[in-house]
């Protein structure tokens, strides 16, 4: 049987790839719920229902599955504008405003995602949260010679950074970009808004994870009495 977190990520990547229409450029995030989006594009390519997108992808990953499932990718440098852009997160606050970067890919997801004409994330309910930074520290890309003093930095401002160890690699992740990644905890975050502007700040901070005033749509997926539902 499948697992019912698998489930609901797929109706929610349904529900999300069913609103891009032909002919749109669409912005692809990354993670395990936009993969199951980029493979819905590809189905609904290959049997003609949809013609004619181009995607522009958010992570090395994301432009991997692209080529898999045959979306056409451009680049920023290509489209003056992205039409639709559907990518995942890490939280949702009740303003939708959301944490990224779980997957190390925020700061290309910021620019694809704020660039899109209508941004839609998809998620399962567990990613709901009534404040940012309850269950999931605040990612920074942060290029590698600067760790130390943004490190300094972000325990002035109050919070724990971690450099985030790879997987299966000795040594930190490194980026789609080679830099580094700071998780950093914060006791609680007041204003995300200004958060995200005050790590930016910080010189060496290439992007941070808060998205604020970003999020246009939020598809939840959830089960409810043993079905799957996306609202
Ligand atoms: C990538 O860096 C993140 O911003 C992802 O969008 C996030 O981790 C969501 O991934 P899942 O869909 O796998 O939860």
């Amino acid at each position: 049987a499948l697992d019912p977190i698998q489930v609901m990520k797929q109706e929610v990547a349904r529900a999300a790839a069913a609103r891009v229409s032909s002919g749109m450029v669409v912005g692809l995030g990354t993670g395990s719920t936009t993969a199951f989006v980029i493979q819905f594009l590809g189905d609904r390519l290959k049997s003609g229902d949809l013609k004619d997108i181009k995607g522009v992808p958010t992570s090395f990953q994301a432009s991997v599955l692209a080529k898999k499932y045959g979306i056409p990718l451009v680049t920023l440098d290509e489209v003056e504008t992205i039409d639709l852009a559907i990518d995942g997160a890490d939280e949702v606050d009740p303003q939708k405003n959301l944490i990224k970067g779980g997957g190390a890919a925020h700061t290309r997801e910021k620019i694809v995602d704020a660039l899109a004409e209508t941004f839609i994330v998809v998620v399962d309910s567990s990613k709901l949260v009534d404040r940012l930074g309850s269950t999931f520290p605040v990612p920074i890309e942060v290029l590698p010679m600067a760790i130390a003093p943004v490190s300094r930095a972000v325990v002035k401002l109050g919070g724990q950074p971690e450099l985030r160890m790879g997987v299966r690699k000795d040594g930190p992740v490194i980026t789609d970009q080679g830099n580094m990644v700071l998780d950093v905890k914060f006791s609680h975050i007041d204003n995300p808004a200004e958060l995200e502007r005050t790590l930016n700040n910080i010189p060496g901070v290439v992007e941070n994870g808060i998205f604020v005033g970003v999020t246009d749509w939020v598809l939840i997926g959830e089960i409810k009495d043993g079905q799957p539902i996306v609202r």
